[in-house]
């Protein structure tokens, strides 16, 4: 059989050619190679992921009926399990120790290179509903405010954090639905680009949709589907912690940052305010109801 130009093969389709010639290291050691492709299995899982939750966010949009809010349930569950297996990928990173990695880690990072300059990463926070304009960067000369545009490189990447910063998060659109479900007092979002704010009416909605479970089963396992959206993040930011710590101690990042000690309160912070306050706050209150005789 010939194979002419145009003929469909496995390589071609999933163009083999460039996806395997892009894994340059940079240095001769044997371990770079594991480093440069941890990397960019997270990126792709991260372009998945992005894509899944825009899908599950319009489908929500677009909604009516509680029925409507299972096309969004397979989407959601997909991000969490891409997240868990993000976070069972680090065990592979783990194997290199520390002597290892420093063959090769002043090279790679020599200009500033790291994780946090990964613009998908902070697409997929906003996606998720972690908006913000700056961070706070723990620097071995103290604190100081970054603003997430001056973190990019190139027009197109600065367009690309803009209009994630500015479109409805995966929680914006669930509480919209929420609130065309009949549920009193919700108010519109204006401004998706900033933080989301708890609001009582959303934590009534859910207070009433977790004790009355039966009557709107799609709804609650909407919030389910959301909590575990939530957890398997903050998970994949502790793994990367431990992982951290492991690997380069208390060493400052190659990014600027104190490393170790940013990460932390990185990952902190999504216990001391939840991207979803209010189903984390249907919790409590559950947890309060069923001690109380
Ligand atoms: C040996 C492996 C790794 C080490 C030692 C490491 C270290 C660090 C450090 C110290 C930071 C803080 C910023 C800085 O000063 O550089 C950071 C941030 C970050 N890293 Fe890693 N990292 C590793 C692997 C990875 C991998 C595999 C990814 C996957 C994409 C990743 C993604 C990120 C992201 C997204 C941030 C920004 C986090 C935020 O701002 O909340 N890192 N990393």
């Amino acid at each position: 059989m010939s194979g002419g130009p145009e003929r469909n093969t496995y390589g071609r389709y999933l163009q083999l050619d460039r996806l395997l010639s892009a894994q340059q290291t940079s240095t001769s050691s044997d371990d770079e190679l594991l480093f440069i492709v941890m990397h960019q299995s997270h990126e792709l899982w991260f372009k998945l992921a992005i894509h899944e939750l825009e899908c599950a966010t319009k489908a929500l949009l677009a909604g009516t009926s509680g029925k409507d809010c299972l096309m969004a349930f397979k989407r959601l569950s997909r991000v969490s399990e891409i997240e868990r297996l993000l976070i069972r990928s680090w065990d592979v990173l783990t194997t290199l120790t520390p002597d290892e990695f420093f063959l090769f880690r002043e090279t790679v990072g020599r200009d500033g290179a790291s994780g946090f300059q990964s613009v998908q990463y902070r697409i997929l926070e906003f996606r998720l509903g972690l908006k913000y304009r700056a961070m706070r960067l723990q620097t071995p000369d103290g604190e100081r405010s970054i603003a997430v545009l001056d973190q990019t490189q190139t027009p197109a990447e600065r367009a690309m954090i803009e209009a994630a910063l500015a479109a409805p998060s995966i929680y914006d659109a669930t509480v919209d639905f929420i609130a065309r479900q009949g549920f009193a007092g919700i108010s519109a979002r204006r401004d998706y680009a900033a933080r989301y704010e708890r609001s009582d009416a959303v934590f009534a909605a859910w207070r009433r949709v977790y004790e009355d479970r039966h009557e709107q089963p799609e709804l609650y396992q909407l919030g389910e589907k959301l909590v575990d959206l939530e957890d398997a993040f903050r998970r994949w930011r502790f793994a990367h912690l431990a992982t951290v710590s492991r690997v380069i101690g208390i060493t400052p990042g190659t990014g600027g940052s104190l490393g170790l000690q940013y990460l932390q309160a990185a990952a902190n912070q999504l216990i001391a305010a939840p991207l979803y306050p209010e189903l984390w706050e249907v919790r409590d209150a559950m947890f309060s109801r069923a001690r109380t005789p």
